[in-house]
């Protein structure tokens, strides 16, 4: 397989759009033919076809901010609630549903996934949500379920200003005092996200759900765990694919099923040096969160830095996933 095939593919209108901010956009789909929509779950996310060669998915997280509503989304919605944010480089995929996209138009869509689940413990301890920017989207559906269920919770919304953040009058009427926003820009000091002085306020173990860039959930994790946070009490999805670190130099990857060897550049993943190959690895995510890709280590030293592996999984250098992890140094021998 290549990236995850789709093969339950429906059409969906786009009812509306509607510019949330300077650069995030809310679609709301309707199916074409009428019927009721599949229901999902909390922070769970749609797969939309984009940039019309049939090939190229973008997944965008299901938004629900109603927060009675939770039976009629997770049974049959009439609509979903997307939420895009345009970004001028990379792939393209929001650049063209912010430009080609109309009110009006037909769009295929995958059934909603749910990777980023609430978990159980969340509607019984208090559950801290941590949005950074776009990644409100999901962490939004969480606080109106758990909302829903009259759980404690807190959600921190942070972004460049307060005044750029999204949905944010929906989630003062949802979460009321629960909510805290924070911006980069903003002169006071209160008023600007400090993780380190969020965590002082907080107990080790209470559920902990972030979703944002590399660099928000890195942080969290880091904070967490050298707090005495257990790894599974800590839940994220990355808003991006993961990007190269400073110092990556290129390795030696030997395939000993394929009994190929390559080399992947400073800039490339082992994952993309296979495909570029010509080879068909499996992966889905290609951001270190869906253990799709991971393969047995045969020797080697692995740089992991993927979101799925405990600890001890990491430290026992038998498994990796090739979307995000490399080599720290030398070469690597996989069983792919
Ligand atoms: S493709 Fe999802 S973890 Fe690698």
């Amino acid at each position: 397989m290549s990236a995850a095939p789709v093969t339950d593919a429906f059409d969906v209108i786009v009812e509306a759009m509607e510019p949330l901010t300077s650069h995030v956009t809310a679609f709301r789909l309707r199916a074409a033919d009428g019927r009721a929509l599949p229901g999902f779950t909390a922070g769970a996310h749609i797969r939309v076809q984009v940039g019309g060669d049939g090939n190229d998915w973008r997944a965008y997280s299901l938004v629900n901010l109603a927060s009675d509503a939770c039976t009629a989304c997770e049974q049959a919605p009439d609509c979903y609630l997307i939420a895009v944010r345009r970004e001028d480089t990379g792939a393209g995929g929001s650049l063209w549903m912010h430009t080609q996209v109309r009110a009006g138009d037909t769009l295929r869509i995958a059934p909603p996934v749910n990777a980023f689940a609430l978990e159980a413990d969340a509607a019984s301890a208090d559950a801290v949500l941590i949005a950074g920017g776009i990644g409100i989207t999901p962490i939004a559906s969480m606080a109106a379920a758990l909302a829903a269920r009259a759980s404690r919770y807190a959600l921190h919304y942070t972004g460049r200003s307060i005044s750029q953040l999204a949905f944010v009058d929906a989630l003062r009427a949802l979460a009321g005092e629960h909510l805290h926003l924070y911006g980069d820009d903003e002169a006071s000091e209160a008023q600007r996200f400090d993780l380190a002085r969020l965590f002082t306020t907080l107990t080790p173990g209470q559920p902990l759900y972030v979703c944002g860039p590399q660099g928000l959930i890195d942080a969290v994790i880091a904070l967490a765990t050298e707090r005495g946070w257990p790894r599974e009490r800590i839940r994220s999805e990355l808003f991006a694919t993961a990007a190269p670190q400073a110092g990556d130099a290129a390795f030696e990857v030997e395939l000993r099923q394929s009994g190929v060897t390559l080399t992947v550049a400073p800039a490339q993943t082992i994952l993309d040096a296979m495909l570029d190959a010509g080879l068909d690895p499996l992966y889905d995510c290609k951001r270190g969160e869906c253990g799709v890709c991971q393969v047995g280590v045969i020797e080697g030293d692995v740089d992991h830095r993927d979101y799925c592996l405990s600890v001890a999984e990491k430290c026992s250098g038998n498994v990796m996933h090739i979307c995000v992890s490399r080599a720290r140094a030398g070469r690597l021998v996989i069983d792919a």
